[in-house]
């Protein structure tokens, strides 16, 4: 019989990604610890096992590693110091690395990295003092972005002039791109758990992303994304540049600009699975989660074929705040091959990512056309008490 070669897996952080993770190492015959602060976490009810702490807790991430064969994240704020030192202390493998996770955090560092791999990326500057003049060679409209802590768009401020509300904190200036499409592309690499060394790179096609323009928050996916195959393989090719030079093992989203002009620019990393992989896992052979878990684990990557055309929402919560309430749920469901995969968070929040919608079609016109009507019929709310 082929031996499994890690038994339990542990899991930094208790979202809908960390849920994700833990139905597909079910399936593969691992099992789960997920650590959260929260203990209403989706990923929580989901896992094998749960350690209620903080996610910087040093007596939380050490209980979490002693009680996996392998530990690996669903989001980057945590304690990475503290976790390399346990991966020296007790020998648990830690992938990808902390220190990968550290150069990714501080977007100076990551647009650093890129640069000295001659990575495509927007022209960018240091920006320390943002009370401060704009840095040489910068002029509005441009986009300033928090070095770390941001997420779903909160540490992004485009500043069009001298007057813009600037964002406090250490951060970079970029020169804004004249965007004519976000694309992301999700890259495997497989590495071995023993010695770190490249088993296998495989890169799901580029999906396009759609954004809120507002909130500058993603609100569809769309596959296959409709740019030129040359253009494709470049994404690609960029893409699996950047995962190097960082050497993370595991899926790895990248997404990019493509600039009006041609051009494509990373924009920037998340080493994990990611909103953009969600309709992985109906249109793909293999989902980005099951594809995390084969990488981390040292295991053969799956196809990344497209097997259908399709398009993604994300489910996003209505005010007012509070316990959870939804409506359309019968006529959502009534739409053909539109997937829902529920996180059952509560309460709801404006603007909280409650779940997400994934709709199949002939073509990627009628997986949108579903796509958007699945958005219109189906509603998150909370209900005010
Ligand atoms: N240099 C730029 N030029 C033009 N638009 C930009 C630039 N940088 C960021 N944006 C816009 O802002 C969005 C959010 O930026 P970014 O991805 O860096 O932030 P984030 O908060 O880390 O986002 P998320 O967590 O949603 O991925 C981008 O997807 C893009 O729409
Ligand atoms: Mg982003």
């Amino acid at each position: 019989m082929n031996r499994i070669p890690f038994k339990t897996v542990g899991i930094v952080g208790g979202g809908q990604l960390g849920l994700m993770l833990c139905d597909a190492a079910r399936r593969l015959g691992l099992r789960t610890v997920v650590l959260d602060g929260n203990p209403e976490s989706p990923a929580l009810r989901r896992a094998d096992r749960s350690i209620v702490a903080d996610l910087f807790d040093l007596e939380g991430l050490s209980r979490l590693c002693s009680e996996s064969d392998l530990v690996t994240f669903e989001i980057e704020h945590t304690d990475t110091r503290a976790l390399s030192k346990l991966a020296s202390d007790t020998g648990v493998r830690i992938s990808p690395s902390p220190q990968a996770l550290e150069l990714i955090r501080d977007k100076a560092v990551q647009r650093e990295v890129l640069n000295r791999n001659r990575v495509p990326q927007p022209r960018y500057a240091l920006w320390d003092d943002a009370s401060a003049e704009l840095p040489d060679g910068f002029s509005f409209p441009c986009v300033q972005k928090l070095r770390t802590g941001g997420y779903d768009g909160r540490g992004v401020a485009v500043l069009s002039g001298p007057d813009s509300p600037r964002l406090s904190g250490p951060s970079i200036i970029e020169e804004q791109v004249d965007v004519h499409m976000e694309l992301a592309v999700i890259v495997a690499r497989a590495a071995s758990p023993d010695t770190g060394e490249t088993l296998q790179v495989r890169s799901y096609e580029p999906v396009r992303m759609d954004f809120d323009a507002g909130l500058n928050i993603c609100t569809r996916v769309v596959a296959p994304c409709g740019v030129s195959q040359e253009t494709e393989r470049e994404a690609m090719a960029i893409a699996e540049a950047a995962v190097t030079a960082f050497g993370i093992a595991g899926v790895c989203a990248v997404e990019l600009f493509l600039a009006r002009d041609g051009n494509l620019l990373v924009n920037e990393l998340a080493p994990r699975p990611h909103n953009s992989g969600h309709l992985s896992i109906e249109a793909h052979a293999t989902s980005q989660f099951e594809q995390h878990l084969r990488a981390i684990c040292g295991l053969p990557l799956g196809s990344v074929d497209l097997l259908r055309p399709a398009a993604m929402v994300n489910i996003l919560g209505h005010a007012p705040a509070g316990p959870t309430h939804a409506t359309g749920y019968d006529r959502l469901l009534s739409i053909p091959e539109a997937h829902l995969h529920w996180y059952d968070k509560s309460p709801c929040a404006p603007g909280r990512k409650m779940g997400h919608i994934t709709c199949l079609g002939d073509t990627v016109e009628q997986a949108v056309e579903r796509a958007n009507e699945a958005e219109r019929l189906f509603s998150v709310f909370g209900q005010s008490d």
